[in-house]
């Protein structure tokens, strides 16, 4: 897979070493930087990950910043994102199977290295279930129609 990777300072620790996991696994990988570890701010480096992502040029994204909230945040604005900020290997898995998530956020600062290469690699690995889920992800994307006029009020009730 063709694999953007970026990063904010409080990730970039973690960027190189995983690019290079990434390498050894035999994906192609996409340093959108940043170049150093000089303060910086993390939706400027998701944004360059998330359009890569959406226009195909790349297959995946992996985003690092302190938690993986702020950068998948930012990537998840993008049209045709679904980016989930992950702690675990259970939930890089379930935001495979069910959600067909196309990038993950990590967090530099609070999952070590060993674990966020364990949260890439299945996260890479794991295929969408489809199935149920897949009428649920089509109304995930329908929020980026700007024609989308919102579920009625009463819907549900
Ligand atoms: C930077 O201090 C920090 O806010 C950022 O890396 C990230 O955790 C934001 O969500």
């Amino acid at each position: 897979m063709r694999i953007a990777i970026g990063s904010d300072h409080a990730g970039f620790l973690q960027k190189a070493p995983i690019a290079d996991y990434l390498r050894s696994l035999g994906h192609e990988v996409i340093d959108c930087g940043p170049a150093t570890d000089a303060r910086c701010d993390y939706p400027d480096f998701a944004d360059k990950v998330a359009r890569l992502v959406a226009s195909g040029q790349a297959d995946r994204g992996v985003l690092i910043c302190g938690t993986g909230i702020g950068i998948s945040m930012t990537a998840d604005k993008v049209a045709g994102i679904r980016a989930v900020p992950v702690q675990t290997v259970e939930f890089a898995r379930l935001a495979r199977e069910h959600n067909d998530a196309n990038v993950v956020g990590l967090s530099g600062r609070f999952v070590s290295l060993m674990d966020n290469e364990a949260i890439v690699d299945t996260f890479l690995t794991t295929e969408f279930s489809g199935g149920r889920h897949t009428g649920r992800v089509e109304k995930i994307m329908r929020e980026d129609d700007p024609d989308f006029p919102g579920v009625p009020a009463d819907f549900g009730m």
